[in-house]
């Protein structure tokens, strides 16, 4: 089994590479990434000398470059994670989000269909159901109602993957996860920023009241849950994964200080973000019911061993917030 992996140097990408590695010795992954400012190389260094893992620097923009790859390797499977995933950063700059969202999930299903490749798993977001009120929760049939570019972006980018479906009957499964934490993932997102901020005893920027609701999902919950729909996901199927965990942003920031021992008095209320989603909650029944999957790991497990691998990995942290984060932090934080 061949995975091409897209965005494998990411924060969920690179969990599953090393997930996939570790746990089937005849499994082939070849990683194509372009390595933009969140793609880290560090993140596989479990992996990087292992046989059965190939690196590949390259877009999913380049059609040559990808198809190139699509010849050589033949894969049974793609496995499309790359995106410019941070909604921050879509609202300060969308360009980049279109071209990557839209035009590299073209440019990689033109490419599966010209080679006829036996599995499309496109990865994808809960945020394309937009803010959900309370008690309901999104199943796949939810409309879909987007806020941000970003949103948008993975909205349209899962339609486009669905019509490959439809029209080449080629064989697309999409997955619609809730908000991801874990190891590796990149200090932009509220867990990792408020936990590194709160180690530097920086202040911890709140958006607006802080009673945004999100549904967190440990990372490799999310890997396992892709590999369980690449088993007996079913061709044109939507599945949503999500945690089961719906707290507000304030309490998951009062758990990260109260676990660091480090004062309430570091949180900080700025503006908050236009088009804020007040609320997601997903439904994961289909995704249950269909192929055995449950999420493993509890938030309060998840959160420490979190929280410790980023106490344990400050030189990894240094250097991702050397260099451009420092600008991009100035640009989205300076004037809030
Ligand atoms: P990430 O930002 O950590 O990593 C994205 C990776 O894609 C990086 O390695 C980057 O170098 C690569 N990349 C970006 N543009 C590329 C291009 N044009 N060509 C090739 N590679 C490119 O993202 P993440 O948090 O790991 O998210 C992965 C996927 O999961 C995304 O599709 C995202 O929309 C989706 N998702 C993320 C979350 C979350 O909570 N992080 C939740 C649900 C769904
Ligand atoms: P984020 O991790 O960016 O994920 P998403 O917006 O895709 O759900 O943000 C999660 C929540 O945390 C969201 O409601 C915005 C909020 N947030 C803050 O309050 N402060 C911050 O500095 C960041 C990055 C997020």
């Amino acid at each position: 089994m061949t995975y091409l992996v897209t965005g494998g140097a990411g924060f969920i990408g690179s969990a599953f590479v090393r997930l996939v590695l570790r746990t089937d010795p005849s499994a082939r992954v070849v990683n194509l990434d372009k390595l933009t400012y969140a793609g880290n190389l560090e993140n596989l260094e479990a992996v990087a000398a292992n046989p059965n893992y190939r690196f590949v620097h390259a877009d999913i923009c380049d059609a040559e470059a990808v198809n190139r790859v699509f010849e050589e390797e033949k894969p049974d499977a793609v496995v499309h994670f790359a995106a410019e995933s941070h909604v921050d950063r879509s609202i300060l700059s969308p360009a980049p989000v279109f071209e990557t969202n839209l035009r590299g999930s073209f440019t990689l299903l033109e490419a599966a269909r010209q080679f006829k490749t036996p599995r499309f798993q496109h990865v994808s977001t809960d945020e394309v159901y937009g803010s959900i009120d309370a008690p309901h929760e999104a199943d796949e049939s939810y409309p879909l109602v987007t806020s941000s570019p970003y949103s948008a972006s993975k909205a349209g980018s899962d339609l486009l993957a669905l019509s490959y479906f439809k029209t080449y009957k080629m064989p697309v499964t999409v997955t619609r996860a809730s908000n991801n934490y874990g190891p590796f993932q990149f200090p932009e997102k509220l867990i990792p920023l408020m936990i590194s901020n709160a180690i530097a005893d920086k202040p911890l920027p709140i958006y607006g009241d802080g009673q945004q609701i999100r549904d967190w999902l440990f990372v490799d919950d999310h890997c396992r849950a892709i590999l369980a729909v690449l088993g007996k996901g079913r061709d044109g199927e939507i599945y949503n994964i999500g945690g089961s965990r719906s707290l507000a942003n304030l309490d998951v920031v009062k758990r990260i200080l109260a676990t660091l021992n480090k004062p309430e008095s570091l949180m900080k209320t700025v503006t908050d973000r236009p088009g804020h989603d007040r609320r997601y909650a997903l439904s994961s029944e289909k995704l249950m019911r269909e192929t055995g999957w449950n999420a493993e790991t509890d938030f309060e497990t998840g959160l420490r061993e979190t929280i410790a691998w980023y106490q344990a990995n400050a030189a990894w942290v240094a250097r991702v917030q050397s260099g451009e984060y420092r600008k991009y932090y100035e640009q989205n934080y300076g004037s809030r």
